[in-house]
């Protein structure tokens, strides 16, 4: 991987074709045709296919929100690329069910290989996706036997974040599970503690404490996570700096849902909340664009 001086992310696969949906509407002019079945089963169409025959592909498709039907779509446009023998990279910053790459309890999908695998036996030939929950680091992986290039957003996000707070600013993940974000910035790792599963049915384990073992009293912050979801963890994770005397917090993932009311609070909380575009939302201030550039030359 190569990283411009504008700091835009550059893939060395180059493609000269381009395929995309709408979900990628705000980069792309989309030229993949899909509707709806009045039964809803999708439809989708590839004009002049034949294009594409035996050829390098990158297919952008952003496969949130409606990951359920998004995922089926884009298995659909792989199925139809599979059938002329395009060469096709999967182009999707974000890849939905990454959390599940654990079973934690007997009997549970193993979603996040499930996923990969399907895509695969669709006919991706590499998916190219941000800050790969399951990874944890930069580079090339074969996963549920589909060939991943996983990029890291984190220097973009801690640009970004040096140009609010400036230069002088420590750079905190949240958890284990996200320190290799900080790597490079001298950066300090929190530890997170889980509950149970929560009761009824939503599938999520409540936040029981955050630890911290380092100094924070007067300093600039900036947490930094592969997601905000439900907010928890960096709301958690803001109050404990906060609690520690630190000054200035702000808040930075490269994945940004914001479920239920999770922003407002987090506005509330800290000193600045911002994430990649990688999923549109309010403050989608980092643009992964850069990254697309390469593909559409
Ligand atoms: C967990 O390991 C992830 O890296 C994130 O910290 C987590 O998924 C964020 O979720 P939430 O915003 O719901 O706490």
């Amino acid at each position: 991987m190569l990283v411009h001086p504008k700091c835009f992310i550059i893939y060395p696969h180059v493609s000269a074709m381009y395929l995309t949906t709408n979900s990628f509407s705000d980069t792309l002019k989309p030229n993949i045709e899909t509707k709806i079945f009045p039964d809803g089963d999708s439809y989708v169409r590839i004009k002049n296919i034949s294009a594409y025959r035996e050829k390098p592909v990158a297919l952008f498709h952003r496969l949130y929100p409606n990951q359920d039907s998004a995922i089926l779509s884009a298995v659909l446009m792989l199925g139809a690329l599979k059938e002329v023998g395009a060469k096709v990279t999967l182009v999707a910053p974000y890849l939905p069910y990454s959390r599940q790459d654990k079973i934690f309890l007997e009997g549970e999908a193993l979603s996040a290989q499930v996923i990969c695998r399907l895509l695969a036996d669709a006919g991706a030939s590499k998916l190219v996706t941000l800050d790969c929950h399951f990874l944890k680091k930069d580079g090339e992986f074969e996963y549920g036997g589909l060939n991943i290039q996983n990029i890291s957003a984190n220097r973009l996000l801690v640009e970004r974040a040096r140009s609010i707070a400036g230069q002088e600013l420590l750079v905190v993940s949240p958890d284990e599970g996200a320190a290799y974000l900080t790597s490079g910035f001298s950066g300090k790792a929190m530890k997170k503690a889980r509950g149970d599963y929560e009761t009824g049915d939503k599938a999520y384990r409540t936040i029981k404490h955050m630890e911290r073992d380092f100094d924070v009293e007067g300093k600039n912050l900036l947490v930094i996570d592969d997601m905000i979801a439900t907010g928890s963890t960096m709301i958690k994770a803001v109050k404990n700096l906060k609690d520690g005397g630190a000054k200035k917090v702000l808040c930075a993932a490269t994945h940004g849902f914001f479920l239920k009311d999770s922003l407002v609070a987090l506005r509330k909380e800290s000193d600045g909340v911002f994430t990649t575009n990688s999923i549109p939302n309010p403050v989608a201030e980092v643009n992964i664009a850069g990254l697309l550039e390469i593909y559409k030359s």
